[in-house]
């Protein structure tokens, strides 16, 4: 058991398995506790959290509001139109003001650099609720559904069908020390980031699994226990629309791609879903976790903000990951 508290958690870059796997299971320990027993746990009495936002969101929004006061805590939802976050105000002075302010910062940003900013010049840890690069948050939901469905996510094969985005690259972050291995099918000039390639590159030799990397969705998809795809036009992309939907062409998940899985194919998708990037049957489909993965935000943010704040002892036995 190493202990998290004071960590920022920008990326799941620096996390190694056993942390990884700490945060999975305060997830299933925390959803065990309020769902199943509906016990009043509340650690978290008397701190505060700040959630900036320079973009929308349902998920993680709401998700970390209510998941921080069912803690004990008190999170003030802080949008554009409420905080100079680099308009009128330095980040960096933002970061020094928040930190006397409340315990804890989610982050969601245009530029991850600001969260760099915020993690240097705060004396709190910053969580990122979603950059240009990283969304660890949304991976951590989505391995915590892939455990609950297969019993356990080692071995797995994961297919990304789509944008080289924010979330492959997060997935790809925890995939190696997760024991699973990744295959990821993008359009040319929109493939994963280089140096998350590279980082990824890294972590698979030190955990022994693999990356391949195509521009052929089918060849992706060839045995994959997982398909995963995404939006094709990203928070900050819409001037790029028309563009987009002609480059990714022939990226649609649907049954003909899913034919191609192995038998106990899944399909995740983080949401907001658009209709371009995945049909409705497979979609709608009971192979499709998507909606499961959006409830799992929850405990997983909780994990996230109660791990860096305070030692947290799971009570309930600890899954098999
Ligand atoms: N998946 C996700 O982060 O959704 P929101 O944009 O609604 O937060
Ligand atoms: N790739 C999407 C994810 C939204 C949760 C975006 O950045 O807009």
């Amino acid at each position: 058991w190493s202990s998290l508290v004071g960590r920022h958690f920008l990326t799941l870059k620096y996390f190694t398995k056993t942390e990884i796997e700490q945060l999975l299971w305060t997830a299933a320990d925390l959803k065990i506790r309020y769902k199943q027993n509906g016990e009043a746990y509340r650690p978290l009495e008397g701190k505060s959290a700040a959630l900036i936002f320079e973009k929308r969101s349902t998920r993680t929004r709401v998700s970390n509001e209510t998941g921080f006061a069912l803690l004990g805590g008190h999170a003030a939802f802080l949008s554009p139109a409420d905080i100079h976050l680099g308009v009128n105000e330095s980040v960096k002075d933002t970061a020094k003001v928040l930190s006397g302010f409340v315990d804890i910062a989610l982050a969601r940003v245009y530029d991850h650099e600001t969260l760099l900013t915020l993690s240097t010049e705060g004396y709190i840890p910053i969580v990122n609720g979603l950059s240009e690069i990283y969304h660890p948050l949304q991976a951590l939901a989505d391995f915590q559904t892939l455990q609950e469905h297969y019993g356990s996510v080692k071995g797995l094969t994961v297919a990304w069908v789509g944008d080289g985005n924010n979330i492959i690259h997060s997935l790809m972050m925890a995939a190696a020390p997760l024991g699973v291995n990744v295959r990821v099918a993008t359009p040319k000039g929109y493939e994963v980031f280089p140096q998350v390639e590279k980082d990824a590159g890294k972590l698979a030799e030190q955990y022994g699994t693999s990356f391949y990397y195509t521009n052929d969705p089918m060849e992706a998809c060839q045995g994959a226990n997982v398909i995963v795809t995404d939006t094709w036009v990203s928070m900050g992309q819409e001037e790029e629309k028309a563009e987009r939907l002609k480059v990714f062409e022939g990226y649609q998940v649907n049954m003909k791609m899913c034919g191609v899985a192995a038998k106990d194919w899944t399909f995740l998708h983080c949401l907001p879903r658009k209709s371009e990037e995945v049909n409705d049957e497979v979609f709608y489909s009971p192979r499709s976790l998507a909606f499961p993965a959006a409830k799992n935000r929850k405990w997983t943010a909780m994990s996230v903000m109660l791990s860096l704040l305070q030692d947290h002892t799971p009570t309930t036995p600890k899954p098999k990951y």
